[in-house]
C-alpha cells in the first residue's frame, strides 16, 4: 500500500491534510520509518507520487498495519503520546455528530492535534469541541471547537435516544444523554396512570429543555391526549417546538392509524413558576414533570396547582440534595404536596446512580389521590 513519508513533526498536520482531501486510507495507521519519518497510509484517490501536492515528500510502498487503530490516540505521534501519557482525557460525551471532551490544563498545546486524531478514529464525528464548563442561568456548555470534518462548527446536531428523535444544542441548550432511561421510566409510569384512568392523559413538561420525556410520551400510541411543554431559555424553545412538531406528526394509534388531533398541545417560552397566573391552566394535567434539580423542590408551590385534583394525579420530579439532607428534602415534598391540597397514596424518593459523589440526584414520584 502507498503510503506517504513524512517528518514526525509534521505527522498531524499531513494526516490533516491527507483526511480533509480524503486520501487517508481507513482501517489502517501511521508507521515509523526506520529514518525517524512517519508514514500516513494513503488510498486509491491519492495523487501519485512527484505530484505538487505531496511538496517533495516521498511515497513508499509498505504493508499496511496488520491490526486497523482500536482507539483514536493510536493516530498521535507515539512520543508525544507518551510525554503526556497521564493527561489525554479518558473520556468523551458524544451528541450526535459533535464530540465533547474535557481538557486538562497542561494539554491544551495538543489539543487540536488530539481532536484530529478523533476525527481520524471516529467516522461518524463531525466536529470536535473542548468542553469549557457550564456558565449563565439556563446551566449550557461554553464549548471551543477544536476540529471539524467539513468546515462547520455548527453545535446543532441531530441524535436518536430510545427511538425517537431530538435536535439538540450543547452550547445552547442543556441536554443529557446520562437521564435517558429517566425517559424510560417516565413512561412506565405515564402508561400505569392513563391505565388506572382508562383513559389517555394529559401532561405538563414545564421544563422540558429540548423535549426528551415528550419524545418517549409522544412515541407511545394512544397514550397522550394533551401537552402543556416548555422552557424559560428561548434556544430550547426553538429545539423543543421542533422536536414536538415532528413527534406529533408520526403519531400512530395501535392500529397503525394516523393518531386524532392532540389538544391542548401547547408550547410556551416562560417562566415555570408563573404557569399557573393562567387559569386554565390549574388542575389541567394528569402527570406533572419538574426537571429543574438545583431548585425543583423550591418550584413545587408553584407548580403543584397544575395537578387535577378529582382524579388520581403523578408528580415525577429530580432533585439534586445534600446526602445528609435526602430525608428532610422528601419531607419538604411531602409538605409542598399536602400544602396544595392533595393527599400522597404512595411516594418514592430515589437516588439515580452515577452522578456527583457528594451529593444525590434523586427521582422523586408522588401518586396523589383525590380531595375527599
Ligand atoms: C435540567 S434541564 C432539564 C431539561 C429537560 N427536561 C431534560 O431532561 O433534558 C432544566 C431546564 O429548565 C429550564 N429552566 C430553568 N429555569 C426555568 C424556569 N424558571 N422556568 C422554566 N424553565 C426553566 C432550563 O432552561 C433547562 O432547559
Amino acid at each position: 500500500m502507498r503510503h506517504l513519508s513524512v517528518p514526525s513533526a509534521q505527522t498531524q498536520q499531513w494526516l490533516e491534510r491527507c483526511r480533509s482531501e480524503k486520501w487517508l486510507a481507513e482501517h489502517t495507521g501511521v508507521t515509523t520509518l526506520g529514518d525517524g519519518n512517519k508514514a500516513i497510509p494513503l488510498n486509491d484517490s491519492a495523487p501519485q507520487a512527484g505530484d505538487e501536492s505531496w511538496r517533495g515528500n516521498a511515497l513508499v510502498d509498505l504493508e499496511p498495519k496488520g491490526k486497523p487503530p482500536s482507539h483514536w490516540s493510536e493516530h498521535l505521534d507515539p512520543e508525544v503520546f507518551e510525554t503526556h501519557k497521564d493527561d489525554w482525557p479518558k473520556a468523551y460525551e458524544t451528541q450526535g455528530d459533535v464530540l465533547i471532551v474535557k481538557i486538562e490544563d497542561g494539554l491544551w498545546d495538543y489539543a487540536e492535534m488530539m481532536a484530529d486524531a478523533m476525527l481520524t478514529q471516529l467516522p461518524n464525528i463531525r466536529l470536535v469541541c473542548a468542553d469549557l464548563g457550564v456558565h449563565g442561568d439556563f446551566r449550557v456548555r461554553d464549548l471551543h471547537p477544536l476540529a471539524t470534518r467539513d468546515g462547520t462548527v455548527e453545535t446543532r446536531t441531530r441524535i436518536r435516544e430510545n427511538g425517537y428523535m431530538l435536535w439538540v444544542d450543547a452550547s445552547k441548550v442543556y441536554f443529557s444523554a446520562r437521564l435517558a432511561n429517566e425517559r424510560i421510566e417516565t413512561l412506565a409510569t405515564a402508561k400505569q396512570l392513563a391505565a388506572r384512568l382508562n383513559r389517555g392523559i394529559v401532561v405538563a413538561d414545564p421544563y422540558a429543555g429540548v423535549g426528551p420525556s415528550m419524545g418517549a410520551l409522544l412515541g407511545e400510541a394512544d397514550l397522550l391526549t394533551g401537552y402543556h411543554a416548555g422552557d424559560l431559555n428561548p434556544d430550547a424553545v426553538e429545539l423543543l417546538s421542533a422536536n414536538l412538531a415532528h413527534l406529533t406528526a408520526k403519531r400512530k394509534t395501535v392500529d397503525g392509524n394516523d393518531a386524532p388531533m392532540i389538544h391542548p398541545a401547547t408550547v410556551v417560552c416562560s417562566d415555570a413558576t408563573t404557569w399557573t397566573h393562567d387559569e386554565t391552566l390549574k388542575g389541567s394535567c394528569d402527570l406533572l414533570l419538574v426537571n429543574l434539580p438545583h431548585d425543583s423542590i423550591e418550584h413545587l408551590p408553584h407548580v403543584l396547582p397544575l395537578l387535577r385534583g378529582d382524579q388520581t394525579a403523578v408528580l415525577r420530579g429530580w432533585a439534586i440534595v445534600e446526602r445528609t439532607q435526602e430525608a428532610e428534602s422528601q419531607q419538604r415534598i411531602e409538605a409542598a404536596i399536602a400544602q396544595a391540597g392533595h393527599h400522597i397514596e404512595s411516594m418514592q424518593f430515589n437516588e439515580v446512580k452515577g452522578f456527583s459523589a457528594s451529593k444525590s440526584f434523586v427521582c422523586f414520584e408522588a401518586w396523589l389521590g383525590r380531595h375527599d
